[in-house]
């Protein structure tokens, strides 16, 4: 065969030609996105990663070719030689950047023929997301997936070159490694030189980035990938890409300030976006506190309030009972929204049942009364303080809910934005950033009676609460951070422990013994005692991140070959069996495990 791209060169992509290039020679290349025939000429839109550009096979111009061009079909891939013509008055196109002109085409090639496409490529598509997954490649061909790949190179550009500026070194951390404790799952690939044993994927680098503190390599970043086997929703994926990056001689404010350099630079490069820095900050607890969850949406109002004290001797004994037995009762007032009908509340109970709340009370102000079932059960005093305590005034509704902390700011947090959605109050094109600070350092593990770590088990305790590790470790504060974006977390960082003797204080505190801790971080302990420096560091979602600044609901569609909930990937039907005589190699029994 004939190589079909001799003597054809490029010479321009589908979205460059404009008036100025009119009797032009040119040569373009790419696939047919749409063909109609009118009165005997053929058009056809020619689509490259750039762009469209329309081009015509009129039998007036040339026979053979327009003959040639008959059979051509959707997605068929061409190289075609022609002229630049201008486009008649009533065929300009002022929605296209090429829609001026178009090429009356002199020679064809066809480079490949197409079977019919499982979806047509556009974005108005109707195709399901499993079908979308099969035929990736295709749907990849979609201007809006497309774009989102260019974005999010535009991104990691951006990203490489200011951290670069900044004197951070790119360093390559291995992927068949130890567990690294992130709180997932691992990934464990199965050792065939050394039978019975498997590596794990990493969750992050966490330990290697520390290790390259010690090393002396000051500043290190990463792009990479982790991998954690988890229960999978639309922000999460089994392998996801972090933005790594491990500082030493450094405090959290200043990890703080160049991380905000960084996201500044993606936006500015992305959409073109002047974001106001410093970022805000607010500690866990007043997080807490005012929108119930660690990660709050600041786009909106509609902030929680604890209404504790006022209800502490309520007739209403739901609340009552709560409080005496350490609950909390909060509640968020939906200003001007007291025409919610029956069924928008039972809705909203609903919603907030989902995230395990025992109810959700509620009253309505009306101009002469309040309206609700609990109403009964409070004195005029109790009345007066929740009237000034949430602001109420006719034609509100308040919503309550009464449990345990982490119940009630849970389904309250929940509720909160959910009512936001409801009540349109989140524009598309704000962004609203806000550091996390100040959490806990350990929280408490029912079903396993034990503390774990809140971040990871090397983020430093608050110099002030190391005292408190032994005497009360709920109390102590880590120094820990998290970045929210419009109410979904982004990046998370620390202070690292530098000094082993507090790394093992706090593992024995995780209930980890000095014996497991030789076994499983031993050389991270005998890296911290041969001269460490005091180090921190953050890693950031990128593609949760692109996922926002592309508007996309689910992290899938910023990602070139995503998995789907169930952690499989359609297109090339991952993960499958493996032979027999590979098995045997790894020593592996595959059996069936009785439900
Ligand atoms: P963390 O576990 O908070 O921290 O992860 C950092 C960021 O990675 C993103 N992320 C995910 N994105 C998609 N799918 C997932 N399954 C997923 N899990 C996490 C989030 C999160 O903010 N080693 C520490 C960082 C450090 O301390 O420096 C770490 O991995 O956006
Ligand atoms: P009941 O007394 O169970 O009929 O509940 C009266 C109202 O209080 C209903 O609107 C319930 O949804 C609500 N309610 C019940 N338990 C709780 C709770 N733990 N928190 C908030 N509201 C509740």
């Amino acid at each position: 065969m004939t190589d079909l791209l001799e003597d054809m060169k490029r010479t321009h992509h589908c979205c460059q030609l404009r008036n100025t290039d009119i009797n032009k020679e040119i040569v373009l290349m790419g696939w047919v996105q749409h063909r109609r025939n009118h009165g005997g000429v053929i058009f056809i839109d020619l689509r490259d990663k750039e762009g469209i550009t329309q081009i015509v096979f009129n039998p007036e111009n040339s026979k053979t070719v327009h003959e040639k061009a008959q059979g051509i079909r959707n997605e068929y891939v061409l190289g075609v030689k022609g002229k630049v013509i201008a486009r008649p008055d009533d065929m300009l196109n002022p929605n296209m950047k090429t829609g001026a002109i178009e090429v009356m085409i002199d020679e064809l090639r066809i480079f490949s023929k197409a079977t019919t496409p499982a979806f047509q490529i556009e974005d108005r598509i109707e195709a399901s997301e499993s079908i979308r997954l099969q035929y990736r490649y295709l749907d990849l061909r979609r201007p809006q997936l497309k774009n989102n790949i260019l974005a999010r190179h535009a991104a990691t550009m951006a990203i490489r070159n200011y951290l670069d500026h900044k004197g951070f070194v790119d360093i390559e951390t291995p992927f068949l490694t130890k567990s690294t404790p992130e709180g997932a799952r691992d990934y464990l690939v199965p050792s065939r030189v050394n039978q019975g044993e498997f590596y794990a994927l990493p969750q992050s680098p966490q330990l290697f980035k520390q290790l390259l503190m010690i090393s002396g390599f000051d500043k290190y970043y990463q792009i990479v990938k982790c991998f954690r086997d988890e229960d999978l929703r639309a922000d999460r994926q089994p392998e996801f890409t972090q933005i790594d990056m491990e500082l030493s001689f450094i405090n959290e404010q200043e990890i703080m300030a160049i991380s905000e350099g960084m996201i500044v630079a993606i936006f500015k490069k992305v959409l073109n976006i002047d974001l106001v820095t410093p970022f805000p900050q607010i500690t866990y607890d007043d997080a807490m506190t005012k929108f119930g969850l660690d990660r709050p949406d600041l786009r909106f109002g509609l902030e929680l309030c604890d209404i504790s004290d006022i209800v502490k001797d309520a007739g209403f004994k739901v609340f009552a009972n709560v409080v005496k037995n350490g609950g909390l009762v909060k509640a968020i007032n939906a200003k001007g929204c007291a025409d919610f009908t029956r069924k928008q509340i039972d809705e909203l109970t609903d919603f907030a049942a989902v995230y395990k709340a025992k109810g959700l009370a509620w009253i309505k102000i009306k101009e002469d009364q309040w309206q609700s079932p609990i109403v009964k059960f409070f004195t005029d005093e109790e009345k007066d303080a929740l009237k000034k305590r949430l602001d109420l005034e006719p034609g509100d509704i308040v919503f309550f809910v009464a449990d345990q902390p982490k119940i009630t700011n849970e389904a309250l947090g929940q509720l909160r934005n959910e009512l936001a959605r409801r009540l349109e109050m989140i524009s598309d094109d704000t962004y609203e950033l806000v550091w996390l600070t100040h959490f806990p350092l350990l929280d408490y593990d029912e079903t396993e009676k034990r503390y774990q770590a809140l971040h990871h088990p090397f983020t430093a305790p608050l110099g002030e609460d190391i005292e408190k590790l032994s005497s009360d470790p709920l109390a102590v504060k880590s120094r820990a951070y998290d970045l929210v974006l419009n109410g979904i977390e982004i990046g998370g960082g620390s202070i690292r422990i530098h000094s082993p003797e507090l790394q093992q204080k706090v593992l024995t505190c995780l209930g980890i013994d000095e014996n497991e801790a030789t076994e499983k971080f031993g050389f991270l302990l005998d890296a911290l005692a041969s001269g460490a420096p005091p180090h921190g560091g953050i890693a950031f979602g990128l593609d949760r991140l692109m996922m926002l600044l592309c508007k996309e609901d689910s992290i899938r569609n910023v990602i070139a070959f995503p998995k789907t909930q169930k952690a499989t990937c359609l297109l090339t039907q991952a993960p499958s069996k493996a032979s027999t005589a590979q098995l045997q190699e790894l020593a592996i029994k595959v059996f069936k495990i009785e439900e």
